[in-house]
């Protein structure tokens, strides 16, 4: 039987609040490595959280564990015509690393994506993230190619 995690993981409205934390998030060093994120101001960033009311194609959530905020994820790239888009996400509070909240939050984007009726999840992971691309793997993404320092997998959705 599988062991049940101790944690309630979610996702959430993305709110400001989930902004003001993903600055700290994204500009840790690591994590901004890892993530490949690139340079931005506060300026740009509030201009992207005011675009978003108007975006179809992309959806973003805050992700949290046992109610704390600890991360975002979402699809970008949405077309409803080719039935795919981009998976992305990560946990940005580094304490809760390891603790079963990533498989979580890409169970729970994949359902939205299915509910979206998409038929193809593909993804971009940076080619040194070694624990990421093994969790990818692992979760049944199939590698596609490489891209300058960006490696490419896809999942056709069931
Ligand atoms: C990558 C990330 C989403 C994984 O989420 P997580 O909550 O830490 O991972 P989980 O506890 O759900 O574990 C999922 C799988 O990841 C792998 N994994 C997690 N931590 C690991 C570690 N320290 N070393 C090796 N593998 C690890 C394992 O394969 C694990 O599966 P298993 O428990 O069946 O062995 C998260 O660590 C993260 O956001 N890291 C920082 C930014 C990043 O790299 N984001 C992805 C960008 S594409």
């Amino acid at each position: 039987m599988e062991k049940r995690n101790p944690h309630v993981f979610a996702l959430e409205e993305y709110t400001s609040d989930y902004l003001e934390l993903s600055w700290d998030w994204l500009n840790d060093p690591e994590i901004k490595q890892l993530m490949l994120a690139p340079d931005f101001t506060k300026e740009q960033q509030w201009a992207f959280f005011d675009s978003l009311r108007d975006r179809r194609d992309y959806w973003i959530r805050g992700f949290s564990c046992d109610s704390m905020p600890v991360g975002a994820a979402g699809l970008k790239n949405i077309s409803p015509e080719k039935q795919e888009a981009e998976y992305w996400g990560y946990i940005g509070d580094k304490r809760y690393w390891g603790q079963g909240g990533g498989k979580q939050m890409l169970r729970m984007v994949l359902e939205e994506a299915r509910r979206r009726g998409l038929k193809r999840i593909y993804l971009h992971v940076w080619k040194e993230n070694h624990v990421a691309i093994s969790f990818y793997i692992k979760s049944g993404f199939e590698y596609e190619g490489e891209y300058g320092v960006k490696l490419r997998y896809a999942m056709v959705l069931e």
